[in-house]
């Protein structure tokens, strides 16, 4: 019995090693571009983890370094594995040229599963051309320019002022990101729902709406951290199955997608923004000389929120945000797949078996796209000759998406952070708290805010 045993045991270990051993050598024949050391059982996710406070920055030197595409190998038997790029033909070819054959692809779907049908995650592409061509007959409609335009104006006055009052005559400390996920929030919710939640006000009352989709972004981002197994064991022991009607569940879809595409996005580029100029003393000053040639001395105290005519006459400032979104992308990664084989421009080949990533965080600091000083805040790399915006392609400047799936949000955007912005240069200075610059640090989540939040001073510019 013992030596039966013992047989057995030895044949088991020696298919175990074949088995391990043919698993290596797969893994090494379909790894011709390793991020970095494929180690046993681990892959590359050592690295990864250990550098995953940093991971943005970490994965754009790392890819920048190795010419723009690289492949991560997950730890063994996860499927956890990805074709990191950063490549602008790439992207050209995945996102425009050969665009049909890309899709979100069904892990995508169940990782991102609250985002359910709608317009962002679907794949099934003729009902994704009925949703953006409903969406772009309302935001092409003559009454929601104006509807638009008369909801941020009168938050800004409203809501968003007062509360920078109140921090200065307190002299408190504001979380300035706080405020405006607050003020997004709000905005959001009153043009999809024709409800104001009121979470901006003074108090910051708690929206448990608000809060929890903070937390949805978070795991959405951790989903992508960990193997399958792990988060859908995690949700199995979470959520007990709940009966939803087909319609309830495709008006939550098409509220969440609003919400998500809406709120964080703006409230990150407006923090950025913020933490940017603070310490970019120069900048400051011609944003401030471009709004007072345009629209004379400001009358300080009297509030004047631009329209969005007005706007579009800032040009420098319209340079100095194009600035932000190429260095702090709000959505910093985005994932594809192919549905038949292919070859990229960088040379790699793909099925339907490889997620690509491409990190757009890491094409915002790319040295191939955007030169030498590529690191460096200059909203001037921006103005061409004529005092106009230079035009770059979207498959460079990729902060809105490139090709057919490009943002329809864009100019809507443009024009809500421009009002707010404006209306804060006018009035207020914003200095960041002493210290805090050391804590300014990219969350981890699928939205780039800040870890620890925005810290600043306010006090009123004197007249
Ligand atoms: C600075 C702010 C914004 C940025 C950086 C941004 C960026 C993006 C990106 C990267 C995508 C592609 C997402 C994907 O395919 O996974 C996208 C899609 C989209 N965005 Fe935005 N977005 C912003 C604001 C908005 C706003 C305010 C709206 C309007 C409510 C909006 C509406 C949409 C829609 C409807 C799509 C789906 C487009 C399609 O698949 O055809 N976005 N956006």
């Amino acid at each position: 019995m013992a030596m039966l045993f013992f047989y057995a045991a030895t044949i088991a270990s020696i298919i175990i090693t074949i088995l391990l051993v043919l698993h290596v050598l797969d893994r090494k024949r379909s790894c011709k571009d390793p991020l970095f050391i494929d180690w046993p059982l681990f892959g590359m996710s050592l690295q990864l983890l250990y550098n995953l406070s940093q991971i943005h920055d970490f994965l754009a030197n790392v890819l920048n370094r190795k010419g723009g595409t690289a492949e991560f190998m997950g730890p063994w038997f996860t499927n956890m594995n990805f074709l990191l790029s950063t490549d602008p033909m790439n992207a050209h070819h995945v996102f425009s040229k050969n665009f049909e054959n890309y899709v979100n692809g069904p892990e995508f779907r169940d990782v991102f599963d609250v985002f359910g049908d709608a317009i962002i995650a679907t794949d099934d592409l003729e009902k994704w051309r009925y949703m953006k061509s409903l969406f772009l007959s309302l935001i092409k409609h003559k009454g929601f320019d104006i509807f638009f335009e008369k909801t941020i104006q009168n938050k800004v006055k409203n809501s968003f002022l007062p509360v920078l009052d109140h921090a200065w005559l307190q002299g408190t400390v504001l979380d300035l990101q706080d405020v405006f996920c607050r003020f997004t929030f709000d905005n959001t919710s009153l043009m999809v729902l024709g409800f104001d939640p009121k979470s901006l006000s003074l108090g910051f009352p708690t929206v448990e709406a608000e809060k929890a989709f903070d937390d949805i972004e978070k795991c959405l981002f951790y989903r992508q951290m960990v193997p399958k197994s792990v988060w859908k064991f995690q949700k199995w022991l979470q959520i007990a199955t709940r009966y939803e009607s087909l319609d309830a569940k495709l008006l939550r879809d098409y509220g969440f997608n609003f919400f998500a595409a809406g709120r964080d996005t703006i409230a990150s580029v407006l923090t950025w923004f913020f933490w940017l100029v603070a310490s970019h003393p120069a900048v400051e000053a011609k944003i401030l000389e471009e709004i007072e040639k345009v629209f004379g001395a400001v009358d300080r105290g009297n509030y004047k929120i631009l329209s969005t005519e007005d706007v579009k006459k800032l040009v420098y400032l319209h340079g100095a945000l194009c600035e932000v979104l190429r260095l702090f992308p709000p959505i910093p990664m985005e994932r594809k797949k192919p549905i038949k084989a292919d070859i990229l421009p960088s040379g790699h080949v793909v099925d339907s078996n490889t997620n690509i990533v491409f990190s757009f965080y890491g094409m915002g600091r790319s040295e191939e796209i955007w030169g030498k000083d590529c690191l460096e805040f200059k909203p001037e790399r921006w103005i061409n000759e004529k005092g106009g915006i230079v035009h770059v392609p979207s498959y460079k400047f990729i902060s809105f998406n490139a090709g057919a799936r490009t943002c329809l949000g864009k100019d809507m955007s443009f024009i809500q952070i421009k009002i707010v912005t404006s209306a804060i240069f006018q009035n207020y200075r914003v200095r960041i708290v002493k210290d805090h610059s050391d804590e300014v640090t990219p969350s981890l989540s699928i939205i780039l805010l800040m870890k620890h939040g925005l810290k600043v001073k306010i006090t009123k510019r004197q007249v």
